[in-house]
């Protein structure tokens, strides 16, 4: 049977190349070889407060964007969350099988939650909706960028503590790491991944940004100062950034874009690295432009919708019957 594979990209903000490079790309490798369930996971983002018109458009841009970047919308089934509601009803028994101590260790809860006085109890459970977004259809591979690493650990967990109560029932998914760029870095914080809500715009570039900006975030990218281009994360994050943008965008390796670069100075290889960004980002714009202002964002989330509801429903059924839930 074709393995499935399965992933999510929150409407929380603008798509950065992030996104682009951790999970996006990966999607487009592997489609061919496995069934691909791509969802838009708007109930996450409402663990922090959202603007719910921009929420709403948010959803339908990520959709547009997947199918800019090269996704398949006619083979993969891309749906959003909220309008499968399994997704709640499974993530609620299966918070009732799990425990406060391992979500307390979920560092992207720690740090969320950091110095915040009130802090929502959805941001603390958030790691059981994605187990039951994932276990819910039974999901062999999870691609996703490192931040996510732990949370889908957790979801294995999950899965074979429920497995070991009541029988074989949930596939125990695998995540998917890509070995470069599973950690694009803030611009100015390299210590930090890249994220969509960064407080100053500069840290990221946005799938959507002009020229002209990415060429002056790449510019006033944070380097050190050793002026030499070669990869060293703990020691250079700034430029291994750099290297590595330009080798995922480029389809080289790191060695390669190493020796590329082996006599350039930082501003030479800060150009090239715009360059490159400059040429993805506007041919994908343009797709998305034309993307958005077809019918095929509402056709291809009502495809998907349609598709994927009798799976989660037949799982959800499967789960109900087997902790006693309702009638046999
Ligand atoms: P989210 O929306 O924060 O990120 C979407 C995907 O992009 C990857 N990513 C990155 N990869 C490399 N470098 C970065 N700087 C970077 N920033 C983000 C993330 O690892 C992720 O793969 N909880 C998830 C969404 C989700 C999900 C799921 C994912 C909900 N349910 C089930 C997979 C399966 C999230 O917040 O991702």
């Amino acid at each position: 049977m074709t393995k499935r594979l399965l992933t999510g990209l929150q409407p929380s903000g603008e798509l950065t190349i992030g996104n682009y490079i951790g999970s996006i790309k990966q999607v487009v490798n592997y489609e061919k070889e496995y069934e691909t369930f791509l969802f838009v996971p708007d109930m996450h983002s409402i663990t922090v407060p959202q603007d719910p018109e921009t929420l709403h458009r948010r959803v339908r841009e990520i959709v547009g964007m997947y199918i800019a970047c090269g996704v398949s919308p006619t083979t993969n089934h891309i749906y959003i969350q909220s309008e499968i509601p399994e997704h709640a009803n499974l993530s609620w028994v299966l918070e009732c099988h799990s425990y406060m101590g391992e979500l307390s260790r979920m560092t992207q809860f720690k740090a969320k939650s950091d110095g915040k006085k009130e802090i929502g109890c959805g941001l603390f459970t958030y790691p059981i909706l994605m187990a039951a977004d994932i276990l819910l259809y039974k999901a062999d591979f999870v691609p996703t960028g490192i931040d996510q690493k732990q949370h889908v650990e957790l979801a294995r967990n999950i899965a074979q503590r429920f497995n070991s109560r009541y029988g074989e029932t949930f596939v125990v998914p695998e995540p998917l790491i890509p070995k470069v760029g599973a950690k694009i870095r803030d611009l100015l914080y390299p210590e930090k991944k890249m994220s969509k809500s960064a407080e100053n715009p500069k840290s990221s570039i946005f799938l959507t940004d002009p020229e002209k900006a990415i060429r002056k975030k790449i510019m006033s990218a944070v380097t050190d100062s050793e002026t030499i281009v070669r990869f060293d994360e703990e020691n250079k994050p700034g430029v291994s950034n750099l290297l590595t943008i330009y080798a995922c965008l480029s389809e080289i390796t790191i060695e390669e874009a190493e020796r590329h670069f082996a006599d350039a100075r930082y501003g030479d290889l800060k150009k090239e690295v715009a360059d490159v960004v400059v040429e993805k980002l506007t041919a994908l714009q343009d797709r998305y432009a034309e993307v958005m202002k077809s019918g095929i964002v509402d056709e291809t989330l009502d495809r998907g919708r349609d598709y994927v509801r009798p799976i989660a429903q037949e799982t959800y059924d499967q789960v109900r019957r087997l902790v006693g839930l309702g009638r046999v």
